[in-house]
């Protein structure tokens, strides 16, 4: 489908940008780099225990502020009719008529809500994650948003960092992917409402490398490692034509992202040559003065706004201060106007001149239609991992096991919806117990709680060991609930919260087969529950058809066929873990040195180093097997491309998909290089007894890597190549790249 590219300057919204600008007073270019959002967060009441939610309550000075000019932007709304109210006050209200920019937080749908994006991420189908955010884009769209705040392309390695959940997980090169493809259904054309919506790429940058896993802390990485890791899935979301982004919570190596010349100066508008709009992350501007980097408000502002952050969301430092700036000379009058020209550029790029209200009864015939909640059903399928499945116990014969159902999230709806999902509601959700039933109507078990989703409270685990013997097969869900992830849920203990681990120690002592649904956030640290299933299938928090999705699942009417896209710890204490390390000098296994590498290792005493589940890891109902991997060449220019293929079977009774790897090792370079590193896959059906040579290119420019002078660039030698299921197998090859 085609989408818009915010990118591009072109002269005649040029020509309108400068002839407004040159209409405009200081304080009414000012207010175009206010945003604010129309409710007033009240966080949780303590008191209210853990159940307790945040409220929202409406600004009062909010139509005055918009007539006066003084809000350039506002988020989070939910209705065309009060979007249209304000798009009012702004055009027919205000001197000048500028129509506001309309922002919302559609992370993973807005009333469809999808799997979190790290459980799209795990499709490995990037033209289904595409369709999931045009869907998205659609319904958002419908309401008079016009800006999504996401994809969050931020890479992740920790996941004790509650924001893991909001993108594609640790990989590079997946990650980019996976923006891009989000770019693209967020700006596809020809939505329903006529109109157009731009992306919003965030947190820029580095926001997913917070120390300790704990949000909004300390981030101090290397400007190599920053352009190599954290920085490429921005540039492929703004290649796939996103045209703003948001400045990042944290500070990096001393510097705070949304003050941060480097970043924001240097490599966004002089290297990268990107006319986008910058907007600062909620309140971050402000947050500079926690941080100890600037003094004051105003300094704030300053700091802020010269480093080029264009929008104030929610920091009041650019609404208060800029024009004191101005008059003082702290701040050039130019820099005001170029943010201002950013901001105006994409109010005329998207259209919202010409249309700036939308069409009230759009929503209702675009928004939870049976073509939103098929593709929910369909991104759920996908991004069902299957983690263990001994016996081949799945998939169920529907009717022909009793089967016994325990555990805290069988029956619910809300946690399905996981982090960041605004305008969901839980009455479109369906359970696990839902999608069971549908399956097993009137025959369908009792559901047992068994023990409370976290925290001590009522632990009943007689009757759930009476219902699991009672059975022959036990259904275990359990997991996270949707508020332990997200912003500012970050965890420590990364096992099954409160005693959920314990009901499942007692349902397990009866020798049942035990089919573990995990539903959660992030990647659990679950040894035991792992090592006591018989199979386990990983749902994630799967939106709001999740329950249908596993029940599918459960009895062979689809076949799970996601992949990992962060490993999973076997301890806490190996956190970060990720498969893209590096070798060190004294590795734990594989190719070392000298007298020293057998007792000397990059190793842990008490536990190995490799994973409980890798990255790329995901079962099916059927098997694989690859033979045959051959390189057209061995020996490589620059400019060739790498062509590998390998003969992949189902040698298995079912159909299936598998998702092809192609990973490889720089053997020796002026930086060192990570052990391995994904740079292509493919995704293959086959019916049983199938088999086909699957082809996957790689050009030799894609090898490139950031050496110790920031420059990108191929160096000449050795590599090997893996094409495998996962990050830890696979057949192996080796070729040369010549200079
Ligand atoms: C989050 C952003 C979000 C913003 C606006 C912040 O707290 O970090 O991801 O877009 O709020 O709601």
């Amino acid at each position: 489908m085609a989408s818009y590219s915010f990118n591009t300057l072109d002269p005649a919204t040029e020509a309108r940008v400068a002839e407004l600008l040159g209409q405009m007073t200081l304080t009414e270019k000012i207010g175009q780099l206010n945003q604010i959002s129309p409710l007033v967060f009240t966080p949780p009441d303590p008191s209210q225990g853990v159940d307790a939610r945040p409220t929202f309550s409406m600004r009062q000075d909010l139509d005055d502020e918009i007539r006066a000019g003084r809000i350039g932007s506002i988020f989070n709304t939910r209705e065309a009719s009060f979007v249209n109210r304000c798009q009012r006050l702004a055009v027919e209200g205000s001197r000048l008529g500028i129509p506001l920019l309309v922002g919302g937080d559609v992370i993973h749908g807005f009333r469809t809500i999808f799997p979190i994006p790290l459980a799209l991420a795990a499709t490995w189908d990037p033209d289904l994650v595409e369709r999931t955010a045009r869907a998205a884009a659609e319904e958002a769209s419908a309401t008079g948003v016009d800006w999504i705040f996401a994809p969050m392309v931020d890479i992740a390695r920790d996941p004790r960092w509650g924001r893991i959940a909001e993108g594609a997980g640790e990989d590079v090169y997946l990650g980019c992917v996976m923006a891009a493809a989000q770019v693209r259904g967020f700006q596809s054309q020809g939505l329903a409402s006529g109109r157009a919506v731009a992306a919003c790429p965030k947190h820029f940058v580095a926001y997913g490398a917070a120390e300790a896993g704990r949000d909004y802390n300390t981030v101090d990485i290397s400007e190599r490692a920053l352009r190599e890791i954290y920085l490429p899935p921005f540039k492929a979301a703004f290649d796939a034509g996103a045209g703003s982004t948001m400045s990042a919570f944290n500070e990096i190596a001393g510097v705070p992202a949304s003050a941060n010349p480097l970043t924001l100066t240097t490599i966004l508008r002089e290297e990268w040559a990107w006319p986008g709009l910058v907007v600062s992350d909620y309140e971050s501007v402000r947050e500079l003065i926690p941080h100890g980097f600037a003094a004051d408000l105003k300094d704030a502002g300053r700091l802020a706004l010269s480093a080029g952050v264009d929008m104030d969301m929610m920091g009041m430092a650019y609404l208060n201060h800029l024009a004191d700036l101005v008059a003082e000379g702290a701040l050039p009058l130019a820099a005001i106007d170029e943010a201002v020209r950013r901001v105006l550029r994409l109010k005329f790029r998207l259209g919202l001149f010409e249309q700036p209200y939308v069409d009230e009864s759009v929503a209702a015939q675009v928004t939870l239609t049976e073509g939103q909640r098929a593709l929910a059903l369909e991104a759920a399928q996908a991004s069902l991992v299957l983690l263990k499945n001994q016996g081949s116990l799945l998939p169920l014969k529907p009717g022909a096991q009793r089967l016994a159902v325990i555990g805290p999230l069988a029956e619910s709806r809300h946690d399905l919806l996981g982090c960041w999902s605004l305008f969901g509601e839980e009455g479109d959700v369906e359970s696990v117990m839902d999608g069971l039933r549908a399956y097993l109507g009137d025959t369908a078990p009792a559901p047992i709680a068994g023990c409370p989703l976290r925290g001590d409270g009522d632990f009943e685990a007689e009757a759930a060991v009476a219902a699991a013997e009672a059975a022959d097969i036990v259904v275990l869900v359990v997991g996270e609930g949707q508020d332990l992830s997200g912003e500012a849920h970050c965890r420590t203990q990364l096992g099954l919260p409160g005693r959920q681990q314990a009901l499942v120690d007692a349902v397990a002592a009866t020798g049942k087969p035990l089919v573990v649904v995990l539903l959660t956030g992030r990647p659990l640290v679950i040894p035991e529950l792992a090592e006591q299933a018989t199979a386990l299938l990983l749902a994630w928090h799967g939106g709001i058809r999740t329950g249908r999705a596993i029940a599918d699942a459960l009895f062979g009417a689809i076949a799970p066929a996601g992949r990992l896209t962060a490993s999973w710890p076997r301890h806490q204490g190996q956190i970060p873990l990720y498969y893209a390390h590096k070798n060190t000098g004294r590795p734990a296994r594989g190719a070392g040195t000298g007298q020293f590498v057998e007792f000397f290792r990059s190793a842990y005493l008490d536990a190995p180093n490799t994973p409980l589940f890798p990255f790329g890891y995901g079962l099916t109902y059927t098997q694989f097997a690859y033979r045959d991997l051959a390189l057209d060449a061995t020996t490589l220019g620059p400019a060739d491309t790498l062509t590998a293929r390998v003969t992949i079977s189902n040698i298995g009774e079912r159909a299936g998909v598998e998702i092809v790897q192609l990973y490889v090792r720089d053997l020796v370079g002026s930086v060192t290089r990570p052990v391995r590193e994904l740079k292509g896959f493919a995704r293959v059906a086959l019916e049983p007894g199938e088999s086909r040579r699957v082809t996957l290119t790689v050009p030799v420019a894609d090898l490139a890597y950031v050496g110790a002078d920031l420059q990108r660039r191929v160096e000449p030698g050795g590599f090997e190549l893996w094409l495998g299921p996962d990050a830890l197998s696979g057949l192996e090859t080796d070729f040369n790249v010549m200079a």
